[in-house]
């Protein structure tokens, strides 16, 4: 696949490496073009450093990787208000959420993938990758160790297709646990685990072990 990621942080370097380890053809697009060009070599040589307008112009899906808060201003350098990302499979990993409490800083507890969708004009949002830290993706589980379940919502089959296929080639299984209008339960996940983690306890700990039922994909 052809992938675009905005942001030249610590996810865009973890999804970054697995993803162009996977065989995709990855693109890096910062609002500095210095971040993204140091974040494309390390990476390797497949993986190039583009304008963040380059980076999501035919693209087969793109991951937002930028902090919260800068997630209007990283769209409105792509022009997604025109229109550029419609059609395109745009993950949202965001987590507006207090560091150490867990507590959601939007406005109104608005869920960030809806403001996305509210920003990026025909886009297909998809949340997803939000919930494990982001080495989690670039290292394989240890002996023993379950693999990990990626919850994700979205309104389109076709880019939830997608991003499942670009979980599963980081070592997770997808989950979709429904559309846009389930996305706040997920994103609240987030703060149990981080509010419960922060405060000395092993969120896995804090949900119960409900048998599941086998689906077939
Ligand atoms: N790291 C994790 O383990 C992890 C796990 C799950 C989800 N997430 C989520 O993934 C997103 C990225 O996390 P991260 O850990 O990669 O963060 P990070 O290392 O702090 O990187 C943040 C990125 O956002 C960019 N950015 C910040 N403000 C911006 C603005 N106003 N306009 C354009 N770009 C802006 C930064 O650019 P500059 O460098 O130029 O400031 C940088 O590229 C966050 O929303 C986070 O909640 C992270």
């Amino acid at each position: 696949m052809r992938i675009g990621i905005l942001g030249t942080g610590t996810l865009a370097a973890a999804l970054g490496e697995g993803w162009s380890r996977a065989g995709h053809d990855v693109v890096i697009g910062g609002r500095s073009q210095v971040k993204a060009e140091r974040l494309a070599e390390r990476l390797g040589p497949e993986v190039l450093a583009v304008a963040p307008r380059e980076a999501v112009v035919g693209r087969d899906a793109v991951l937002l990787a930028v902090s919260w808060d800068g997630v209007e201003d990283m769209l409105g350098l792509v022009g997604a208000s025109e229109g550029s990302l419609a059609g395109t499979p745009l993950i949202d990993p965001t987590n507006a959420v207090a560091h150490g409490v867990g507590v959601l800083l939007t406005e109104h507890g608005e869920p960030m993938a809806k403001r996305i969708a509210g920003l990026a004009r025909g886009a297909h949002v998809v949340k997803a990758f939000h919930l494990f830290p982001a080495d989690r993706w670039t290292s394989s589980p240890g002996a023993g160790q379950a693999g990990v379940t990626v919850a994700m919502c979205g309104d389109d089959s076709a880019a939830l297709r997608v991003v499942g296929e670009l979980v599963r080639d980081v070592g997770g299984t997808p989950a979709i646990l429904g559309g846009l209008d389930r996305v706040r339960q997920l994103e609240e996940a987030a703060g149990f685990v981080i509010g419960l983690a922060f405060a000395g306890f092993d969120p896995s700990s804090a949900v119960p072990r409900v048998p599941s039922s086998p689906v077939s994909d």
